[in-house]
């Protein structure tokens, strides 16, 4: 929506609003007229809502694999990777205990940390991840059992590297439809756990992390302003894992050919991101009412470094200050990329109230995605209380607490129960008939 558009919106819910308060109504024999009688609650128009950015925070592992450690397992050059990606080195998951549940549940711990929000606030949990715990429970269930969000929905997305900003955009609609006031969105990924550690095509490209924010409901404008989405499956089989679904359940032959590994077509994903990435940053621009000129800051996936240099710089001749790239401390963290850089461009001072953000992705599907963000809340992070802090570690402890105790009820249940069950059989009456 235009600045022009969302003056002239504010205008005419205000107006409609004083129409129903009974400022403007023309009341007749004590009697509304038929065309401004008071309409049902749903059919209201509401003032407009807007979705802001109030919290935000990353996690990735310890572990360090620099290129010169690849160097010792494939045939590969740390040259060779630093001029063809821009990536220097990547962090890996190294216990069995990290997961893309445990760095998204940590990056969310951050954002709601910066937010000050204490858990049970939160009305829905969406990870976007390529990397599940599992196809289901989703890992946003976990994430959400982890934080103790007993009045939440939760579920994971899927649009691979284009995840987060397809799940800003979902954010977005589900508070400015008003069915929610805070919802948290993550990227998570433990890509180290689907490549081929002896294919260099794209073992040297993934890296593992998450990044989350925060985004609540507001009157004031601004916030993730414009969505652009978009989707072409004829791309399919350029970059995927092409077993371990129902297509090709796991079985020893999907084992034994590795077909479990991501497999990528690199150099047609490489032409397909240079052009949409530019296209998709134009659309959402035009959409959100902002010329070129007057972005900020681009926060870009983190594929590779000239994928960025030829769409982003080069077609839209944005400065290179003004893109952030962060690509050679993490590879490609995929639905985790944007949000990590973003919380580094906060942290290094990149962001100020009243900026012009873009977020830009694309990725298997093959999928694309952009966000225009009026950044509209103050950077500095807010003293929070240590009432509130103190609340939120209770919330936590509790949320462990309680979902051992249901684990151990319901494991409880299920031996008592078939027992039961044999003890008092279920009587059906005289007259009823087996059924064939
Ligand atoms: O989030 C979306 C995920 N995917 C992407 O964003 C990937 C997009 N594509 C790319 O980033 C690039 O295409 C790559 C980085 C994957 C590859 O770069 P490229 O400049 O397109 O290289 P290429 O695939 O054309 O390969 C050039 C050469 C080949 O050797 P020959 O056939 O010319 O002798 C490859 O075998 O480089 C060789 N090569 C390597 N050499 C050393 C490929 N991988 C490696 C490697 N180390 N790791």
């Amino acid at each position: 929506m235009t600045a022009q558009a969302h003056e002239d919106h504010e205008a005419e819910s205000k107006h409609t609003a004083e129409s129903l308060n009974g400022t403007e109504r023309s009341v007749t024999n004590g009697r509304y007229p038929a065309e401004r009688a008071p309409q049902p609650v749903a059919t209201r128009v509401q003032p407009p809502r807007y979705a802001q950015i109030i919290g935000w925070g990353y996690e990735v592992p310890e572990r360090v694999v620099t290129n010169q450690d690849l160097e010792q397992i494939v045939d590969t050059q740390d040259e060779w990777i630093r001029t063809r990606t821009g990536i220097e080195e990547r962090r890996v998951v190294a216990e069995p205990l990290e997961t893309t549940a445990s760095l998204g549940t940590q990056a969310a711990r951050k954002a709601l940390e910066v937010a000050d929000l204490h858990p049970a606030k939160v009305d829905l949990v969406i990870c976007a991840t390529s990397s599940p715990e599992h196809l289901f429970p989703s890992t946003a269930s976990i994430i959400q059992d982890n934080l103790g969000i007993t009045q939440a929905g939760a579920f994971d997305l899927s649009a691979a590297c284009s995840g987060f900003v397809y799940a800003l955009s979902v954010a977005r609609g589900q508070i400015m439809a008003g069915d929610a006031e805070y919802v948290l969105v993550i990227g998570s990924e433990t890509l180290s756990r689907m490549v081929d550690w002896t294919d260099r095509t794209t073992c040297v490209l993934f890296g593992d992390g998450a990044g989350a924010v925060l985004l609540a409901a507001s009157d004031v404008p601004g916030g993730v302003t414009a969505t652009v989405l978009g989707s072409d499956g004829s791309g399919a089989e350029l970059l995927t894992i092409p077993s371990g679904g129902s297509a090709a359940p796991a079985s020893l032959e999907t084992v034994s050919n590795g077909s479990h590994y991501i497999r990528m077509d690199g150099r047609a994903v490489f032409r397909f991101a240079t052009r949409i990435m530019a296209e998709a940053t134009r659309q959402v621009l035009d959409r959100a009412g902002v010329p070129v000129s007057e972005v900020d800051l681009v926060v870009p996936h983190q594929a590779n470094k000239r994928i960025i240099q030829h769409s982003v710089l080069r077609q839209l001749k944005i400065p290179e200050d003004k893109v952030y790239v962060n690509v050679h401390k993490y590879g490609n963290t995929s639905s985790a990329s944007i949000p990590i850089a973003l919380c580094e461009a906060i942290d290094e001072g990149k962001v100020a109230p009243g900026d012009n953000l873009v977020f830009v992705g694309f990725g298997a599907g093959l999928t694309w995605g952009a966000c225009a963000v009026k950044w509209s809340v103050p950077i500095e992070k807010p003293e929070t209380s240590w009432w509130h802090t103190t609340q939120r570690q209770a919330a936590y402890q509790a949320a462990a607490a309680r979902s051992m105790w249901k684990r151990a009820i319901r494991r409880l249940y299920s031996q008592v129960e078939p027992r039961a069950m044999t003890r008092r059989p279920v009587r059906k009456p005289d007259n009823e008939q087996p059924t064939p």
